[in-house]
């Protein structure tokens, strides 16, 4: 349906684009006459625009295009996980940030106590359904903190991790810094192998697995339900604990683990894709049986979470932008990805599009020459990514697609010249094996 603000809002970007405009907008009352309509038609433009942070509002002068917004997605950018930093609520932050040294004294720019801010984690222990207890949510600087926290505390403690195969880059980078080799298990479009993790949890071979029930990155897949309940099964029977990494929850439906067993689960909700990544924090949340030992280690690496960005973040969640914001947010992404499954539909190789998140996937056969399809996409500007970061054994199965920035209009024609590349490539002998290091 196209709105009258929408076509404002689409003129003033094309204006913008076209250089008419170089730093004021037209006043809302002149907009409000070339459109036929109301000044409030014209706000609402104006305010969705200032939300995009493509303009911005400067009291009782008028609005002016954001000369900072620069960072407009390359148009066929399917590689890259960073958010545009124009869906990103900005105009919300300011004011939370402004109000926050408006209304704190100077402690906010004080440390913070290692555990995090006791109004925020209070916020977050009260927003799951069941009763979670304020002492076992921690804040910590981002789910990077939380990944070096864990593998510090196994390393000390000399227990293992096992991972599911791919899983999220970082964790395999962080493992690698510190000389750590996790098991691994296999995960597919269609779940995990919970067989093989049966085996190795009776074997006793690990005591904490790394996973993401829902979008899972780089598969773009949720666990099924079955598998949901009998991995909970698994971890009460052989007694080892879950972490569940639920990096994109606002975006996320179905249900998490740690909603079916908060005992068994380490929860960390990340506020970067779906808030700012700026703002460095993420949420553990960690059963009773494991708090103070996860304290203690907390207390040592957790570099101290910014006390103004958790104040700031505290606002943001209890004031009105927040449900707002994340409904345009799920609105944008869940279009990219309708237009990516339209787009993907004749794609010759199984893959998953999610209903609304980040990724997509398409796994590939063993012998497909991955490198040489990045390379000739590459060569036409256009970037994708294959998994073999994400992969503990470092092999090839398939290419993440990013929704994070790709502009909306370059989806249909970078997925048809993905395909068209895949079948020049799937049709022709190869020169040389593709050879990853
Ligand atoms: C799997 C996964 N977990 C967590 C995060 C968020 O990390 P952080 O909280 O350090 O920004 C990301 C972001 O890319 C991710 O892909």
């Amino acid at each position: 349906m196209n709105f009258k603000y929408t076509e404002i809002m689409d003129f003033v970007k094309t204006e913008i684009a076209r250089g008419t405009y170089k730093s004021k907008l037209p006043s809302i009352r002149g907009m409000a006459i070339r459109f036929s309509c109301s000044n409030s038609t014209v706000i609402k433009a104006y305010s969705e625009l200032e939300n995009q942070g493509i303009i911005y509002a400067a009291p009782k002068s008028g609005y002016f295009i954001n000369q900072n917004n620069t960072d407009e997605g390359k148009e066929f950018d399917f590689y890259s996980g960073i958010p545009l930093s124009s869906y990103l609520p900005f105009d919300s932050m300011e004011k939370a940030y402004a109000s926050s040294f408006r209304e704190n004294n100077m402690s906010i720019m004080n440390y913070s106590y290692s555990r995090g801010y006791d109004k925020l984690r209070e916020l977050l222990a009260e927003s799951f359904p069941m009763p979670i207890d304020k002492d076992n949510v921690f804040i910590l600087s981002g789910t990077q903190n939380f990944i070096n926290l864990i593998v510090a505390m196994t390393t000390r403690n000399q227990q293992d991790i096992l991972v599911e195969d791919p899983t999220y880059n970082l964790l395999l980078g962080a493992l690698d810094a510190y000389g750590k080799k996790p098991q691994h298990i296999r995960r597919d479009l269609n779940g995990l192998d919970l067989d093989t993790l049966e085996e190795k949890a009776a074997n006793k071979e690990f005591r904490y697995f790394f996973t993401m029930t829902r979008n899972h990155n780089p598969l773009g897949t949720s666990l099924p339900k079955k598998q949901r309940a009998r991995l909970l099964k698994l971890a009460e029977t052989y007694d080892f604990y879950i972490v569940e990494d639920d990096y994109l929850k606002e975006l996320s439906g179905d249900d998490c683990l740690f909603h079916d067993d908060p005992d068994r689960v380490i929860y960390v909700r990340s506020f970067s894709k779906t808030i700012s990544p700026s703002l460095r924090l993420c949420a553990m949340i960690v059963p009773d049986a494991l708090r103070s030992e996860i304290s203690r280690t907390n207390s040592y690496m957790n570099t101290g979470a910014s006390l103004i960005s958790q104040d700031v973040l505290h606002r943001y969640l209890t004031g009105d932008a927040y449900l707002k914001n994340t409904r345009v947010l799920r609105d944008r992404i869940e279009e990219k990805c309708t237009l990516l499954k339209t787009a993907l539909k004749d794609c010759p190789y199984p893959y998953h599009v999610p209903d609304v998140g980040l990724y997509a996937y398409i796994e590939l056969p063993e012998d497909f020459r991955t490198m040489e399809l990045l390379d000739n996409l590459a060569a036409k500007g256009m970037r994708f990514r294959s998994d073999v970061e994400f992969s503990a054994d470092r092999e090839v199965r398939g290419l993440r697609i990013s929704l994070s920035r790709v502009e909306k209009k370059a989806i249909e024609k970078g997925i048809q010249e993905l395909l068209h590349e895949m079948k020049s490539i799937s049709s022709i002998k190869p020169k040389q094996k593709d050879i990853y290091i």
